[in-house]
């Protein structure tokens, strides 16, 4: 299982590869940076693991143990706002949170078809405490209208509940193995309560948390796929943020071809116009 200390490694050699010279660090990813390899040091050396679980030490503790979760009976409705509660309440996704930013939850209707589910909250959502409303979820608000849906019709959530931490405090990058670990069962009671028809996952990361590791898995063969995740079909796609990076026009068809797949399957009328939206532009 990947850590942070290799999640770090690769930041750094990718900023490196794009011609980065120098990183600011902020005195606490200082602090967080020398425990986390002062506990790798410990463990190398004595086998101990490090008290807090987390194999580096890095930010806040990650228990390797899941949450458990008895979700209590009752509506939807009323089983979503218990969940709800108990993650934003939760101490490790609290724990894991910059200071003064926000633990995230899913948002949207809780009678969805249509579960959206991403990686992990960026700048902007740690601020608002919602899923998808940087540019990427600007982009993710305007293809699901494109569908001819409101953003309110259908439900948003992410793999992580909170961004994961870069030693410079700034950008972005994927959850570890074991935070994804620990976030999951959140995601799995929230698809469990919705119980929607369609699950869209978007992007490598959400993929794979839903259906497991695969480390021959490419977004480019998956994509576009039918799977099922417990039961609920599950169709997957590139995340908006890849399409924004690739820019291409082909990355934006091939995403709409999905979603046609999905009007399709629920049996949303598709109009002329949403049929060749590609093929006219
Ligand atoms: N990217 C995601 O995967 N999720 C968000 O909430 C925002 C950006």
């Amino acid at each position: 299982m990947r850590g942070a200390v290799e999640s770090i490694v690769d930041e750094l050699k990718r900023l490196k590869e794009s011609g980065v010279t120098r990183v600011y660090l902020e005195d606490a990813s200082v602090t967080g940076l020398k425990r986390a390899l002062h506990s790798r040091f410990v463990r190398a050396h004595t086998g101990e693991g490090s008290p807090s679980g987390n194999p580096d030490g890095l930010a806040a503790a990650v228990p390797l143990q899941p949450p458990q979760l008895a979700i209590p009976g009752g509506d939807k409705s009323t089983r979503l706002e218990w969940l709800r509660h108990r993650v934003l309440h939760c101490p490790v996704c609290n724990a894991n949170t910059r200071p003064g930013k926000k633990v995230v939850f899913g948002v949207g209707n809780v009678n969805a078809d249509v579960f959206f589910c991403g990686e992990a909250p960026g700048a902007d959502e740690e601020i608002q405490g919602e899923p998808f409303v940087g540019r990427a979820g600007q982009l993710l608000t305007r293809i699901i209208e494109t569908m001819g849906l409101a953003r309110a019709d259908v439900y948003i959530g992410n793999i992580m509940n909170w961004r994961p931490a870069t030693v410079s405090g700034h950008g972005n990058r994927p959850p570890t193995a074991e935070e994804m670990t620990y976030c999951l069962p959140y995601l799995k009671a929230q698809v469990e309560i919705v119980s929607p028809k369609i699950i869209v996952a978007l992007g490598g990361t959400a993929v794979n948390g839903l259906l497991g590791p695969d480390p021959s898995r490419r977004m480019g063969s998956t994509r576009g796929r039918w799977f099922e995740f417990e039961g609920t079909p599950l169709l997957a796609t590139y995340h908006p943020s890849y399409v924004l990076r690739n820019g291409s026009l082909s990355s934006k068809r091939l995403v709409w071809e999905d979603m046609l797949q999905v009007m399709e399957k629920l049996g949303i009328p598709i109009s002329e116009r949403q049929r060749n939206y590609f093929k006219t532009a």
